[in-house]
């Protein structure tokens, strides 16, 4: 692991009270159902590991950004999704917040080896202030806090950082996976080492892209965010989205990465569109020579055809970002090819960002990734080289 920190090998929970925080901001549907599990059996490896080594778990998660307590937010269904997985009883009753009194009344009676998950936390408004006295609440039910949140390791938070610094803290197994997993990225890639970027806006992705070039042999871009590096190189891109301030910075970034000797290739043709709409007539063009009128929403053919070889042979190969608007067909083909090429290639894998996710789930080759990450901010503030707060906390308090 790139970042040394304590995890659950280097400590005994026999008999403990562990307060884990996880990352259950998952999608719910109408009806209050969960739509997306993805991270909720992430976590299942940590919680079994604790339960059959004796611990008392009382978790910890967000759910959405509510400013208060808010009955759409509550994770009653999230308790009853875990119970399923977990295939054992999971205590919650809905409160008004993580530290409220009627909230620490339900976990002070929770039975030796139980699972209690607390409300949503950010039903406290002192959750994302990282308020001292929240915190101390929250370490008042455990004897320990593991952490196995990376989703929600680049805020500092009174569940993630706060608490850390008042417990004995530790990285569950996902936390450790995912910093394994990236932190490879960074420190030892096998080469070629390519990555592949998409999403709609440079602005996202610049510190990831600077910080890459330090260490990658090929960057691909993708998404709409090509179309400002096309306009910067003095292409017309018709109506395609543009960040026109953010010009300057893509002709910097071109510069940079020649200097560097690393490849930053933009797609040569891209599939085009009046509009974004299920089954429209679509054309063909250059990207630096799209008429008025049309927008690109994909990456062309010759591109995919390109980008697919550099994937293939890549030893290793990371993902972030649709190659085109990705949920609409018929501009999810650079998407999917994508997918399948990082399937395909043997390197080692990593993928993050929703849509990426969504697409290799959706074509079925997630269990042919080496590694999908829970993460998307902080995935991204991982490979910008930040420190994570929620990881940066761990093991600051002498073990138990
Ligand atoms: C995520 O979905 O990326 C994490 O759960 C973090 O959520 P946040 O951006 O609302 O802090």
């Amino acid at each position: 692991m790139r970042v040394r920190v304590p995890t659950l090998d280097d400590v005994d929970v026999d008999g403990k009270r562990v307060l884990v925080r996880v990352d259950f901001n998952v999608p719910l549907q109408e009806g209050g159902v969960v739509g997306d599990d993805t991270r909720i059996r992430a976590t299942l490896p940590t919680l079994r590991e604790l339960l059959d080594a004796g611990a008392t778990l009382v978790l910890a998660s967000h759910l959405g950004r509510p400013k208060g307590p808010d009955d759409e937010a509550r994770l009653a269904p999230v308790a009853e999704r875990l119970a399923e997985l977990l295939e054992r009883p999971v205590r919650y009753t809905p409160t008004s917040g993580p530290g409220a009194s009627e909230q620490q009344t339900f976990v002070a009676a929770g039975e030796s080896g139980s699972i209690t998950l607390l409300e949503n936390t950010r039903f406290d408004a002192r959750e994302t202030k990282n308020d001292p006295e929240l915190a101390k609440v929250l370490a008042g039910y455990a004897d320990l806090f593991v952490n196995d949140a990376f989703g929600a390791a680049h805020r500092a938070h009174a569940s993630t950082e706060g608490v850390a610094r008042l417990l004995p803290s530790y990285a569950g197994r996902l936390l450790e996976r995912e910093l394994t997993a990236l932190g490879a990225l960074l420190d030892d890639p096998e080469r070629p080492f390519v990555v592949v970027l998409g999403g709609a806006k440079v602005s996202d992705k610049i510190g990831v892209i600077s910080n890459l070039l330090g260490v990658a042999d090929t960057i691909l871009i993708g998404g709409a965010m090509a179309f400002t590096f096309a306009k910067a190189a003095g292409g017309r891109v018709g109506d395609s989205l543009v960040e026109d301030d953010k010009l300057d910075l893509a002709r910097d970034l071109v510069t940079e990465a020649e200097e560097r000797g690393v490849r930053l290739l933009v797609p040569d043709d891209v599939v085009c569109a009046p509009r974004v709409e299920r089954g429209i007539e679509i054309a063909v063009h250059a990207i630096d020579d799209i008429p008025d009128g049309q927008k690109g929403l994909d990456v062309g053919p010759d591109t995919i055809r390109r980008f697919e070889r550099i994937v293939l042979a890549a030893r290793t190969v990371l993902w972030n970002g649709p190659m085109g608007v990705f949920e609409i067909p018929p501009f999810d083909v650079g998407t999917r090819a994508i997918a399948h090429a990082v399937a395909e290639s043997g390197a080692s894998s990593v993928i993050g960002g929703g849509d990426s996710v969504a697409a290799v789930n959706a074509i079925g080759v997630a269990d042919r990734i080496g590694h999908v990450s829970t993460g998307g901010g902080a995935s991204l503030e991982f490979l910008e080289g930040r420190t994570l707060p929620g990881v940066a906390a761990l093991g600051s308090v002498g073990g138990a």
